[in-house]
């Protein structure tokens, strides 16, 4: 284990996988520092430890990410233009944030000339619909979307930096979907859970036969922690996920229902086709699961709250976003 971190930058921290991350280092004794868009930082700013220090902007206003990331010696980049729907409909935005945002973080990386280490958050995206269950590392990546394109350079971007500054250490973790309090319900627990809350059936497009594995922000959080502070990790792709649970959309809904206490209340309703959804049949993923083994081996990954449990968390906590931060603040170009 390394021990040689004392102050760490995490960009997107005011996210669903930042907020528990910023816990996570604080027990952890390090110092924080979040850098998020003005807005989401307000939106969230109950839930952000008063611990950490604060700072609003865009990860493509350089000078911004400077200043934020002074005296860090570890960087947790985490920020990015995500959501189906959303990068579909913004392809050029979506490049940008995620592929000059990403240059833009790894040159203040390299300019601040402290900074020792930075964990890149990809994702599983980067498979598209894999050959085999479950992915390991080395699959072929066969993304679908302008978002899995995006995280593939950055990818190539964060390994060029540091051919060329070996100095700077570097991890590319390939998220598996993550959920959590906060989240945008955009994405399919939150959306589910938010739906139920109020009143609302949750609608499947699709038959609903889709199988996925779904990892707590909490445990996500750990992983990206764990792997920063590992000295086993330097140069690894290591995918960080949970494969524990699979669990078709109809048996999701109907478990949300339950654990929300609406039984007998409320039906699934399942809408044979994507029409009028964000998902189209060429971007669906029908079958993805993480294999963690090499997460296991390096960092002693084991993803450890269960999907009830995490479930009940975030009907507790009850933080529903409806929608991204829209403010042309974060298309900021300097
Ligand atoms: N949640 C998942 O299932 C999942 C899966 C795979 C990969 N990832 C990756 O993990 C990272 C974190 O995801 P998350 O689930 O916490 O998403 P999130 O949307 O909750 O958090 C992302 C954060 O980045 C911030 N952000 C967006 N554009 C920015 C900009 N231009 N400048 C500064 N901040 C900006 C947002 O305001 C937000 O707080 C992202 O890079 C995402 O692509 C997430």
């Amino acid at each position: 284990m390394r021990s040689d971190f004392k102050k760490v930058l995490i960009t997107g921290g005011a996210g669903t996988i930042g907020l528990p991350l910023i816990e996570e280092l604080l027990s952890r004794g390090i110092e924080v520092t979040v850098f998020d868009l003005e807005e989401q930082i307000k939106r969230l700013d109950k839930y952000i430890n008063p611990k950490a220090n604060k700072f609003s902007g865009s990860i493509l206003d350089s000078a911004a990410l400077r200043d934020a990331m002074f005296d860090c010696d570890g960087v947790i980049h985490l920020a990015a233009h995500l959501g189906v729907q959303r990068t579909e409909r913004n392809r050029l935005r979506c490049l940008d944030i995620n592929i000059n945002g990403t240059q833009k973080v790894l040159d203040a990386c390299v300019m601040s000339g402290k900074v020792k280490k930075i964990i890149y958050a990809s994702s599983s995206e980067v498979y598209g619909e894999p050959l085999s269950n479950p992915i390991n590392e080395n699959a072929i990546t066969q993304g679908k979307t302008v978002y899995a394109v995006s995280k593939l350079a950055g990818e190539e971007l964060v390994k060029a930096y540091h051919s060329e500054f070996p100095h700077l250490d570097y991890s590319i973790l390939r998220f598996f979907n993550a959920y959590g309090p906060h989240q945008v319900s955009q994405f399919v627990i939150s959306k589910f859970i938010h739906r139920v809350s109020q009143n609302l059936a949750p609608i499947i497009y699709g038959d609903g036969s889709q199988r996925r594995s779904y990892n707590y922000s909490k445990d996500t959080a750990r992983g990206t922690a764990d792997t920063l502070f590992s000295d086993k990790t330097s140069s690894q792709i290591i995918n960080i996920g949970n494969s524990n649970e699979p669990i078709t959309l109809i048996d999701l809904a109907q478990k949300i229902i339950r654990l929300s206490g609406k039984e007998g209340s409320l039906e699934v309703e399942i809408r044979n086709s994507f029409e009028e959804t964000d998902r189209t049949v060429n971007r669906e993923i029908f079958q993805r699961f993480c294999d963690t083994s090499k997460a296991k081996e390096l960092i002693q990954y084991q993803s450890t709250i269960n999907l009830d449990d995490g479930i009940e968390e975030i009907i507790k906590v009850g933080s529903f976003q409806s929608s991204w931060i829209t403010s042309e603040k974060d298309y900021l170009i300097d």
